[in-house]
């Protein structure tokens, strides 16, 4: 949805946009050519692998641009050090990117084998790692549960750890492994139309990054930096986030703060999804500061 954000993002000269998740760089590449000469972009990643390409990737774009690794949900701290009040726009792509997803290192795909890592900022204390060996069966069970919706999840935790009791879960393709273990036979293949260790994975993933909480205090924070008619644009990538961003939008436009320009989220059209499958399940809304 590419086109629909810099669509909706209502670019032009002279603004200030916030980028909260820039990756490397796809995004805010398109909108700094509709901000220049004299448009600010903000850019924001908390992996500072990615800021460094997107960084060497735009500055030949970049007159006036600030890269800042940090957690977007200290969007007001990251913007009061520059001393911008109002931003003219702001815009969240949400979950990883593929190079993140592609980086057997970073531990967060189940097809490359790599270290059970899965942390967004290497800096960060808490990995999958700790989590698939440290927390008890009750804990694995409620987190696969509440964040990968995943209906075996009893069956996993226990697997789990049954399995890290004869030794450390230490990579990706161990985890999945003991996940597809864990499915009964004859719905490995029936139930799932993805992978059986998706939902295993998404889980970990947004409990390492505490996913969810960033992001409701992040757009409330984007909300209140938000320039009169100045836009909010939000991607989300599965239904848990979804629901954030439609509940948090509905809280502000109740209390007269924005309107929201998507009534129904937009999605991908057939050929964007041919040509790019893992946007299948992305919803993009926008809101309008008043
Ligand atoms: C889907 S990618 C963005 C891709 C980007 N729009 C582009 O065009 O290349 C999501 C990015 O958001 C970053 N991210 C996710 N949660 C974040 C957070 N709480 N704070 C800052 N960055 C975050 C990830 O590290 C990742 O680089």
């Amino acid at each position: 949805m590419f086109n629909e954000i810099i669509e909706y993002l209502n670019l032009g000269s002279k603004k200030t946009i916030v980028d909260a998740t820039i990756g490397t760089g796809g995004h805010s590449m398109a909108i700094l050519e509709r901000i220049k000469p004299d448009g600010r972009l903000v850019a924001i990643d908390r992996d500072s692998e990615s800021l460094a390409i997107s960084r060497e990737r735009l500055h030949q774009l970049c007159s006036n641009c600030e890269f800042i690794h940090e957690n977007f949900a200290k969007l007001d701290s990251v913007l009061e050090s520059l001393k911008i009040k109002k931003v003219d726009g702001v815009v969240f792509d949400l979950g990883i990117s593929s190079y993140q997803l592609e980086d057997p290192h970073r531990g967060f795909s189940f097809r490359n084998d790599g270290p059970l890592d899965m942390r967004m900022d290497r800096n960060s204390y808490i990995s999958a790692y700790d989590l698939v060996n440290n927390l008890n069966e009750e804990e694995i069970s409620a987190l696969l549960r509440t964040f990968g919706q995943e209906r075996w999840h009893n069956r996993i935790a226990h697997l789990l750890v049954e399995e890290r009791g004869k030794h450390p879960i230490a990579t990706t393709v161990q985890l999945a492994s003991i996940v597809i273990k864990a499915i009964p036979p004859r719905f490995r293949h029936k139930y799932y139309r993805i992978h059986p260790a998706t939902r295993t994975f998404q889980a970990m993933r947004i409990a390492v990054n505490r996913e969810l909480e960033n992001l409701e205090i992040a757009i409330n924070k984007a909300i209140a930096v938000l320039e009169k008619k100045g836009r909010i644009c939000v991607i989300s990538f599965h239904s848990l986030e979804d629901r954030i961003v439609k509940h948090t939008f509905r809280r502000a436009a109740s209390e007269g703060l924005i309107k929201i320009i998507t009534a129904k989220p937009l999605t991908p059209s057939e050929s964007e999804i041919q040509s790019n499958p893992s946007s299948r399940s992305s919803k993009l809304r926008v809101a309008e500061r008043l």
